[in-house]
């Protein structure tokens, strides 16, 4: 191994980061290391910053990749009194209280903070890409997506940044739902069971979903603190009449309200509503507001079932204008420049960003043909997580169809 895979196999992570840029000097700053890139780009690295990061197995556990250092442990003066980049490009830094520390550029280049950095982090972690009604739906094949990892990693992809795929070609089995979800990660158990059906039940109804109503657009479980992140839905008969799904993109939605509606979007990013899902044995509520924004503003999450609403509970003087914003939010669910909609037959099985992406079933005749789907879901924590390992082995290749 040569030194500076050496030093980049002990930072505090299971990725690598390749080599890009080379380091072209350094220098001691008042309160940081001024890092110089060989395609100009100067990086500040603060004393407490760069201490923090030493990837060196005093600093960090070799086995768990986890760090024993801990900041408050450094002298409050802490200080470089010597950097240099040595003959295999990495930064050598001397501390005042006697630790070494050696860096690797692919690792320093991954994690520098200089404005041009961020910016550049932030723009390639960017990949959810909105949609509207002439959205080509990625469609991939059951048995390609049990066996080959790089359609997984694609499926896996598209669900992640469209929101919105199909399966097909899946076995007429009533459980194989769940087995191609567990190709993923674990599952998401609810009241409604690790694995649940939609089918009309005429005994103990306990949601709109089972009869042969049209449901509006809506996510699943809004009445729990965290929404599940995906859902699964496969069709095992479609024999009615009616029945249709439809979808639309939540973030596209409120990206239109933020643009045509400013105020709109923000009482409805900014004030709570609570849902509620009540049953005989259990009475499950939530209070989240139905835009949910992230760290950076950004739209996160779409929170959203009429019939689980609770009455507002608002300052009165809000209400009026809470009511408006809410209805033009609801109208544009119904907007036909966002809806897509498509029939979903036996052997198929739509997998959604249910935080994201709307869904609705259109009324169907429960008189005319039998009905019946099975779903399930899985937290979005463990779709991202399955696609990082993926990616550390497997090239994604493009075998989408799209429908
Ligand atoms: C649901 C649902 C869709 C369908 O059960 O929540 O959205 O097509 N069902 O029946
Ligand atoms: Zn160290
Ligand atoms: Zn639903």
């Amino acid at each position: 191994m040569s030194a500076v895979e050496k030093a980049q196999s002990f930072v505090a992570d299971w990725r690598s980061f390749p080599f890009t840029v080379a380091l072209s000097g350094a220098s001691v700053a008042a309160d940081h290391v001024s890092v110089a890139w060989a395609d100009g780009r100067v990086s500040p690295c603060h004393f407490f910053w760069l201490r923090d990061s030493c990837p060196c197995t005093e600093c960090v556990h070799a086995g768990t990749r986890e760090q024993i250092f801990e900041v408050q442990d450094a002298p409050a003066d802490l200080h470089a009194t010597w950097v240099e980049v040595d003959a295999d490009g990495q930064l050598q830094v001397q501390w005042s209280d006697g630790h070494a520390s050696a860096y690797g550029p692919g690792w320093l280049r991954a994690h520098v903070y200089d404005d041009a950095s961020r910016l550049e982090r932030q723009a390639a972690q960017r990949t959810v890409r909105p949609w509207l009604q002439d959205l080509q739906i990625a469609s991939f094949e059951y048995d390609a997506v049990m066996k080959d990892d790089s359609v997984l990693l694609a499926w896996l992809h598209a669900a992640r940044d469209q929101g919105l795929t199909r399966i097909v070609g899946m076995p007429d089995d009533e459980d194989v739902v769940s087995t191609v979800a567990r190709r993923i990660s674990f599952l998401r158990e609810t009241n409604f069971g690790v694995l649940w059906e939609v089918r009309t039940k005429v005994e103990e109804v306990n949601s709109n979903a089972y009869t042969a109503l049209e449901l509006p657009h809506h996510t699943d479980l809004p009445t729990r603190e965290q929404q599940p992140g995906l859902q699964f839905l496969h069709c095992l008969i479609n024999d009615a009449t009616g029945g249709d799904s439809t979808f639309v993109d939540g973030f596209s939605i409120a990206r239109a309200l933020r643009e045509e509606a400013p105020e709109a979007f923000a009482l409805l990013s900014q004030y709570a509503v609570e849902f509620r899902n009540k049953a005989s044995t259990s009475d499950y509520r939530a209070l989240a507001p139905i835009i949910g924004l992230d760290a950076r503003g950004e739209v996160s999450e779409v929170r959203v079932a009429n019939w689980l609403r609770a009455p507002f509970d608002l300052p009165a003087a809000q209400m009026p204008a809470y009511y408006a914003a809410y209805r033009q939010f609801s109208v544009l669910t119904r907007d036909p420049r966002f809806i897509v909609r498509r029939r979903l037959e036996a052997g198929q099985m739509w997998c959604f960003d249910n935080r994201r992406t709307l869904h609705a079933r259109q009324a169907f005749d429960p008189a005319s043909g039998l009905r019946f789907l099975r779903g399930c879901y899985l937290d979005r924590d463990e779709l991202l997580s399955r696609i990082r390992v993926l990616e550390r082995t497997v090239c994604a290749s493009p075998v989408a169809r799209f429908a």
